[in-house]
């Protein structure tokens, strides 16, 4: 039987109607909607097509967005006034600062991601609030994980008690990924390049989670017969062919839900953005 298909569409969707509802209310009460700001430093095309998806949801949800483009010499200090100054600008309630940076910068990525008001902090990357989701405390959690955990809930996937398995260790998505699961009470594995027995674990998993940028690294020998999987991998393997993580074609023949690539995860990512963005605007206002 094949996997029931895991819509990024139809989750992305939901969780967007929730954070426009809230970003409404929360005009309502302050009198202006929640604003994002977007840096992105240099030409990469990948980063440039993600950044204009993330306009474009501000725009459909009515957010206040500004896009700050730079050219890819942009020095260090520059950088780091940009962010001081949307720090200081109160129609900015999130910052986000896509990564990666070009390689000039790349030394830098820490100083970088560590200027932005934790408050603000739509990315969740931020030590503090890096710290605050280790310790279950309340925070802003990086997108993509946490899309794809509010998925698994909107879902009706059950967490508690499931043996969950991360494949990737990355501090975008494998480790707040773990804590997040964590916190919903999964057994959680992780596996990463130096793992050993990787399938046998994997075999395992009640929960799957490809986030490691190996096309089609998940094979249906890999998968428990029934497991959610969810693949947070986009790899570009033509022109104009992008392909997930996970073989989709055998392992959805296995798996008892999975998510496409694309029309999957990327979406969640973006919604949960917005969801953040409100999130933080609340935050600021001291409403959480
Ligand atoms: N590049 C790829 N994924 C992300 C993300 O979640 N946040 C940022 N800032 N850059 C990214």
């Amino acid at each position: 039987m094949s996997a029931r298909i895991l819509s990024g569409k139809e989750f992305a969707t939901k969780i967007k109607e929730a954070a426009k509802e809230d970003a409404l209310a929360f005009r309502d009460e302050y009198g202006f909607m929640p604003g994002l700001a977007v840096i992105i430093i240099g030409e990469d095309s990948a980063s440039q097509v993600y950044v204009r998806n993330k306009n474009k949801a501000c725009e459909e949800l009515g957010f206040h967005s500004e896009m700050i483009a730079l050219p890819a010499d942009t020095s260090k200090d520059e950088l780091l006034s940009r962010i001081d100054a949307l720090n200081a600008d109160k129609k900015i309630s999130g910052i986000l600062v896509q990564l990666p940076l070009p390689k000039a910068l790349q030394p830098f990525e820490y100083d970088v991601l560590n200027r932005i008001d934790p408050m603000k902090d739509v990315d969740g990357f931020h030590p503090v609030n890096v710290g605050r989701l280790v310790t279950g405390q309340e925070s802003l959690v990086p997108c993509t994980p946490a899309g794809c955990v509010r998925m698994l809930e909107l879902a009706d996937i059950p967490i508690d008690g499931a043996n969950a398995v991360i494949i990737g260790r990355s501090n975008i998505v494998g480790k707040p990924m773990m804590s997040l699961l964590l916190k919903k009470s999964a057994t959680v594995t992780v596996c990463h390049s130096h793992t050993k027995n990787l399938a046998e674990i994997c075999r395992n998993a009640d929960v799957l989670v490809a986030a490691i940028g190996k096309p089609l690294f998940v094979k249906a020998d890999m998968v428990k017969p029934g497991a959610t999987v969810i693949d947070v991998g986009i790899n570009r393997i033509e022109p104009k062919k992008l392909v997930g993580d996970v073989d989709y074609d055998s392992v959805k023949e296995v798996a008892g839900a999975i998510t496409p690539v694309p029309g999957g995860v990327g979406l969640l990512t973006i919604a949960m953005l917005m969801a953040n963005t409100v999130k933080a605007a609340k935050l600021q206002a001291g409403r959480i």
